[in-house]
């Protein structure tokens, strides 16, 4: 073939052709202004000649004009730091092309062509884990969302799909195991020490879901046989010394392939699916095409190392990139802006699964609060967006809670209002007809409306506004009538001023206040700005019992009166709405103790009162199961209790709420210690009631430590030397880290010794200190910033700081520090403009925090804006990074 390099050929090197280009106000790329391809892929090859730092792609491009295209002859492959040594077209050195940017563009004739270039990339200068990188010696590649243009140009966007067939060599010592999408085609060796190998994946994908690695990695090897009787091998790779942490993962995949089968009629469709786990990467894994890369920490896990968190956090991702296999890869998205297509999709996927597999009642009640304490302060702060934006600049930044989890609870809608069974007929039609496609949320909705036989015009609000809709809730009674009185506001949010009624589905059970009974839930919906609904035979007014099952992703306030409250936390069967009435009663005490002040000490003990009862009740309360139990005995956290005002007082937010809590670990001191008595003398099991037993012995002591923290020093001490588990380990070690006291600095050094060269491990070290209730938790970390352990390069190791800095209010607000400085604000500032050019995905993620400015109270309000426009005003800033903080100051 014949080679032609260009003498005018830029930078060779991706991380300085970044800087080569000009600063420049970043395009916004929208939605309405999506046109079609002009040339389509149908066939790629990519030969990889592997090295760390220079790695030599040859890719061989058929491109065909789009029939459906404008008929532009000019081919745009995206780059991103990339600069091509060759370029020929049908087998001739081409002279027709050109830089545009970043991006390549060759001006061809006719309609078919074969195209080839070479590009050499430096994987181990990669830090921004975006295309090829190397982590611990081994490559890997991320290419969601727009990673592919960083190994070779390419149409790079998810409505251009190929067959690729890859061919890599390289040395075997360094890389024995090498992996692609689809099925191992042909492997070899060679005389000088290198070996290869080549993999044909025969679904035609988009190149964000290609994926390459190649390392020494060992699996853990299991099959699966479909129900359609495909036998299909199953490999879980880790490093080796890691295998013995794989189990549960295996578990969990075989487990979610058959779960989809039933629960969605989904089969697997090729005869091999690799799950690779890498120490360093962006997000929690990748559904990259018969190859997911994974976060380590959503792979490995033990007794020893992992919590019962981190085992359900496994189950829920393995279970998530599995179902991507249907919902994203053999349907995908047309565009980025219909992202929640599959990834709204596959949540209530997962979500549904991890329901089925353990506690559905326990598993909604955390995925709401995940939504509370996440996509609540999203939607109501300067970055709120639909769950399909209109707009971005870099959508590496739209990877959010809102896309993900209140995507999912706006399927979860549609499906309350159909029903399960007509739901799944609107889904099979989804997937009938539109295998093999790049599809639209659009078309997903009328699969939905034809399946499921749903009229969704007006529902289709929920994919266009922005906002949490704020429904006020009345019950009134005349002669044997209940009324209930709603009406709904949906806030303005950024761009959207002005907005309209949105269809929400409420399911709902009116109390008999004798009996203690309800005579069967209803579904109603309310559609407009105000309705009312009459319910008849009640002789008293009835308690109400609304929301059940967080049916929509909607703030409820009413006026219920406490005893109101104080009867579904002890009477209601909907597990959901017992547990909301829990909360409920203590939002409203610890609202109306910080929103001005104006409890005096008798309203205060009042409210105190109350929820010691309601505590007490569900400590007493024989017909519970303890994981249950465990889920009521949680306070509402800062970050919800702040959604509720206008603008929130941290200091005062934190104070009540600690004042509440040791309060109770004093007031209900003897049946805390007898209930972690109780719950320590049983032995570890991973089954439900042991998993309880160790969150109850947890949240004795977070109320015991609260009350009398002498006394629970000892306690947790015991239990962190007694613990056989990581769940019992990290439970009283994070209680440690809070109180000022000598044991707390022996576990901390036993734990750090005890488990040292585990990274994962070592993560938690730092995430407990960083997120703890000491009075000098910012001195800590910055200490901890300081420490050998610590690096920039690896993003769990920065979350595990950093993350649970910013989302600590008693360091990232500086709650302990003589005056409120803001030097919380401060550190998170610093660590934004030092992440930036290493790793800005990841840098990007930190300014959230810091842009809820405008809700918080104005001494602090003025210090967080300080340090936004400080990160603003650096001279160079990523994309990703100057989005986020434009918009939280614009
Ligand atoms: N698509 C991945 C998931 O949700 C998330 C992801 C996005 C991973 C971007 C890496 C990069 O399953
Ligand atoms: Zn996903």
């Amino acid at each position: 073939m014949d080679i032609a390099s260009r003498p005018s050929t830029p930078i060779e090197n991706p991380e300085t052709a970044d800087a080569a280009v000009p600063p420049q106000a970043p395009a916004v790329i929208r939605r309405e202004e999506y046109q079609p391809p002009e040339w389509l892929v149908p066939e790629i090859a990519l030969d990889f000649a592997l090295d760390l730092d220079s790695t030599k792609v040859t890719a061989t491009l058929v491109v065909r004009q789009n029939p459906e295209g404008s008929g532009g002859q000019t081919l745009r492959l995206n780059g991103d730091g990339l600069a091509a040594r060759t370029v020929t077209v049908d087998g001739q050195a081409a002279n027709d092309w050109r830089m545009d940017g970043q991006d390549l563009l060759i001006e061809l004739t006719g309609q078919n062509h074969t195209v080839e270039i070479e590009t050499v990339i430096n994987p181990a200068g990669n830090s921004q884990l975006m295309g090829l990188y190397a982590s611990n010696g081994m490559l890997c590649t991320q290419c969601e969302a727009e990673g592919f243009r960083r190994i070779t140009f390419f149409p790079d966007r998810p409505d251009v799909l190929s067959t690729y067939s890859v061919r890599m060599a390289g040395d075997k010592a360094r890389f024995p195991v090498l992996l692609s999408n689809g099925n191992c085609t042909a492997q070899g060796e060679n005389a000088d020490g290198t070996h290869w190998a080549e993999w044909h994946d025969p679904w035609p994908k988009p190149c964000y879901l290609f994926a390459l690695v190649a390392g020494e990695l060992i699996a853990n090897h299991d099959s699966f046989t479909t129900a359609g009787g495909r036998k299909v091998d199953l490999n879980i790779w880790v490093r080796p010394g890691d295998e013995d942490r794989t189990q549960h993962a295996m578990d969990s995949l075989i487990a979610s392939m058959k779960w989809d089968e039933e629960a969605f009629g989904r089969e697997y469709d090729l005869d091999l699916f690799n799950v690779v786990a890498v120490s360093d990467f962006n997000m929690g894994a990748m559904e990259n095409k018969g190859l997911n890369v994974f976060n380590t920490r959503y792979v490995l896990a033990d007794p020893q190392t992992a919590t019962d968190a981190d085992y359900d956090a496994v189950e829920g991702v393995i279970g998530h990139e599995y179902f991507h296999n249907w919902s994203g890869n053999r349907i995908t998205c047309r565009d980025w802006f219909q992202l929640s297509l599959k990834e709204g999709f596959t949540v209530l996927r997962d979500q549904m699964f991890s329901a089925d597999m353990g506690s559905a009642a326990v598993k909604r009640i955390e995925d709401v609060r995940v939504l509370r304490s996440a996509q609540f302060p999203e939607d109501s702060g300067p970055l709120a967006h639909p769950i399909r934006p209109d707009s971005y600049q870099e959508i590496s930044n739209f990877y959010t809670s809102t896309v993900y989890n209140k995507g999912a609870e706006v399927i979860r809608m549609m499906r309350s209002m159909a029903g399960v069974e007509a739901f799944r007929k609107g889904t099979d039609l989804y997937f009938a007809r539109h295998d093999g496609e790049a599809a639209t949320c659009e078309d997903f909705v009328v699969a939905i409306e034809d399946g499921a036989g749903l009229d969704l015009r007006q529902f289709r609000q929920w994919y266009s506004q922005a906002g949490t809709p704020q429904v006020k809730v009345r019950l009134d009674h005349e002669g044997d009538v209940a009324t209930l009185h709603l009406s709904q506001v949906v806030p303005a949010t950024p761009g959207q001023p002005v907005k309209q009624p949105m269809p929400i589905p409420l399911r709902l059970a009116l109390f008999d206040r004798d009996t203690g009974q309800h005579r069967g839930e209803e579904l109603i919906v309310l559609d407009a700005e105000q309705a009312s609904f009459a319910f008849s035979g009640f002789t008293r007014i009835p308690v109400l019992s609304i929301n059940r099952g967080f049916t929509a992703p909607v703030a409820i306030t009413s006026d219920v009166p406490t005893a109101d409250l104080v009867f579904l936390a002890a009477n209601d069967d909907d597990p959901f709405a017992r547990y909301e009435a829990m909360q409920s009663l203590i939002v409203q005490h610890l609202v109306a103790a910080v929103g001005g002040g104006i409890l005096c000490d008798a309203e205060r003990q009042a409210g105190r009162d109350a929820i010691g009862r309601a505590l007490a009740a569900v400590i007493d309360d024989s017909a519970l199961d303890d994981l249950m139990r465990g889920e009521l005995m949680i306070l509402p956290s800062e970050a919800y209790l702040s959604e509720q005002l206008k603008v929130a007082d941290p200091g005062a937010i934190h104070a009540e709420r600690e004042g509440l809590k040791a309060w109770l670990g004093r007031e209900l001191k003897d049946r805390l210690t007898a209930l972690h008595d109780r719950v320590s003398a049983l032995p570890y099991g991973r089954g439900a009631d042991a998993r309880g037993a160790r969150k109850l012995k947890t949240q004795a002591l977070v109320y015991l430590a609260a009350g009398a923290p002498e006394e629970a020093a000892s306690r947790a001490a015991a239990q962190y030397a007694a613990a056989d588990n990581m769940t019992d380990r990290q439970g009283a070690l994070m209680v440690l880290c809070g109180l000022d006291t000598p044991a707390r600095d022996d576990a901390l050094a036993d734990f750090r010794q005890r488990y040292d060269g585990n990274a994962l491990v070592i993560d938690k070290w730092f995430s407990l200190q960083a997120g703890s209730l000491h009075p000098k938790v910012l001195e800590h970390v910055r200490a901890l910033a300081d420490s050998p352990d610590f690096t920039l390069t690896n993003p769990n190791r920065v979350r595990a700081l950093y993350m649970s800095c910013a989302v600590n209010p008693k360091a990232f607000h500086a709650l302990n520090q003589e005056g409120e400085n803001g030097e919380g604000y401060r550190t998170i500032a610093d660590l934004i403009l030092a992440l930036d050019p290493i790793n800005a995905q990841t840098a990007a993620r930190f300014v959230a925090p810091l842009g809820r400015w405008r809700r918080i109270e104005p001494k602090r309000s003025a210090l967080m804006r300080a340090e936004l426009e400080r990160v603003a005003k650096a001279p160079k800033l990523s994309r990703d990074t100057l989005e986020q903080v434009t918009k939280s100051l614009g």
